[in-house]
């Protein structure tokens, strides 16, 4: 069981960050029976597709679809993004959501197949239940003992520390090695703050702030959670410590784990790619653990958008990994109609091959009407703080009817720059048509490659 440590990760709030065009949506918007509520969640119409969502929720929740997938199929703008974040939002922190584009898989570096792996293995979650001995308390006390910097004299670094902990019931002073006392200072403990020590690993973790520590300072906005009361009991205890780790993780610590090995004996090299091996040996002694009880298998979602990027290479690697005791569940995204399978001379529905589209469960989503995009703009205003006009909303409508809901919501921020130009804050119709004239769409790129096509580069 050693070789579990905790691993950073790419934890899935910092994923939802980077989606920022979809930053709006909450969830899916459905009410206790799971029918959708034409607004709410940041999510606009779309009904039926949204319905069909909470049911998918549901059946992973229950741990009903592992091993399957879900297609959504639609028109470019129609949601489908949106809708696979959604989900992502309602199965919450716990369940590993992995979000990959099939552009993603075309590195030069890293082969497709890895890239595949990599991201399924990180949509696999364990769960440990673990007793961990640790010391937790408020801190009364902290002293450092500094030390000069090897390399640089100027600079003093802690050598070790003296920290003094309590609860209501027990206070204890605990002298601390290097390790401990850099871990410490860098998450700059002081006196109030409730904390706790791995007895075993060293690992400091800070849980909180406790109010009316004497000689404590504090501040009006703090940072961590506050306690209004010392917690009670013993400072040295077990404690049940529950995480989520994935696959991946497990490989990454095993894979450095055997590279430190290696590099002692002074053959260190850089690995691109997890060497199979250490796969299969993180497989077996999870399933050992699994069926010892000691963790739980948690399946995640593996999420690729724009499916038809991904070949028939890719396409044959992912069947067989959701015939593997391993695997995630699969949401897809696509909207293409018949289109070419790429890496073959084959067309086929949303240009994936028959035999995997077999599989899954497909969620259409339809075109919006005019209403709905009215209030789909709405809400990005509010989201990315500009204030339309009438006209100009009803201008924004009109332009995301007429050419795409996308190239409408990204003609905002350029027509709000327009507007403060000129001193207002409100954006008015011209500012958007004057946004629309600098920025084209689509459909008049193409137009434009068209015409000037000779004086392209090839
Ligand atoms: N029903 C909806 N409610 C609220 N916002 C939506 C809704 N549908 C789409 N959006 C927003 O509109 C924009 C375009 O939608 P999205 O990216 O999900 O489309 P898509 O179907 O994935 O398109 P593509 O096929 O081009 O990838 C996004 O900013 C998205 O958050
Ligand atoms: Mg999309």
């Amino acid at each position: 069981m050693s070789m579990i440590r905790e691993v950073k990760e790419e934890s899935k709030r910092e994923m939802l960050k980077r989606i920022s065009a979809h930053s709006h949506i909450r969830g899916l918007g459905l009410d206790e029976k799971g029918e959708p509520l034409f607004i709410a969640d940041g999510l606009v119409g779309q009904l039926e597709a949204r319905k069909a969502a909470g049911v998918v929720v549901k059946m992973i929740k229950e741990g009903k679809l592992a091993g399957r997938g879900i297609l959504f199929v639609g028109p470019p703008g129609s949601g489908k993004t949106a809708l696979a974040i959604a989900i992502a939002r309602e199965l919450g922190e716990d369940t590993p959501f992995v979000m990959i584009n099939g552009a993603e898989l075309y590195s030069s570096e890293i082969k497709k197949t890895e890239i595949l792996m990599r991201a399924v293995r990180r949509a696999i979650g364990i769960r440990i239940r673990e007793f961990r001995r640790v010391y937790e308390g408020v801190v009364k006390e902290i002293k450092f003992a500094l030390a000069s910097h090897p390399f640089n004299p100027y600079v003093k670094v802690p050598r070790g520390a003296r920290i003094t902990l309590a609860t209501k019931d027990e206070e204890k002073t605990l002298e601390v090695d290097q390790a401990i006392a850099t871990q410490l200072a860098q998450l700059g403990v002081r006196r109030g703050d409730l904390i706790s020590i791995d007895a075993d690993s060293g690992e400091v973790f800070k849980l909180g702030r406790v109010k009316g520590v004497e000689k404590a300072k504090y501040y009006d906005v703090e940072t961590t959670r506050v306690l209004e009361e010392m917690p009670k009991g013993k400072i040295f205890k077990e404690k049940e410590i529950v995480r989520t780790v994935t696959l991946h993780d497990l490989d990454e610590a095993y894979a450095a784990q055997k590279r430190a090995v290696i590099s002692l004996i002074g053959v260190g090299t850089e690995e691109k790619e997890i060497d199979p091996e250490i796969r299969r040996a993180v497989d077996e002694s999870v399933k050992k653990a699994l069926s010892e009880g000691k963790v739980t298998l948690v399946p995640g979602v593996l999420f690729i958008d724009d499916v038809h990027m991904l070949d028939i290479e890719a396409f044959s690697f992912l069947s067989r990994v959701m015939e593997s005791e391993f695997s995630p569940i699969l949401i897809m995204a696509t909207n293409r109609g018949i289109t070419k399978i790429r890496g073959t001379e084959l067309e086929g529905p949303h240009g994936v091959p028959l035999d995997l589209l077999d599989r899954l469960l497909i969620i259409t989503v339809r075109p919006y009407t005019t209403d709905e995009m009215r209030e789909i703009i709405l809400i990005r205003a509010d989201e990315e703080e500009v204030k339309l006009s009438k006209d100009a909303l009803e201008l924004l409508v009109k332009i995301a009817s007429e050419r795409s809901l996308r190239y409408a919501i990204q003609l905002m921020q350029p027509a709000r720059i327009i507007a403060e130009k000129k001193g207002r804050d409100e954006i008015r119709k011209e500012d958007v048509e004057e946004a629309s004239k600098l920025f084209i769409d689509v459909s008049q790129s193409v137009e434009l490659a068209r015409k000037w096509e000779d004086k392209f580069l090839k």
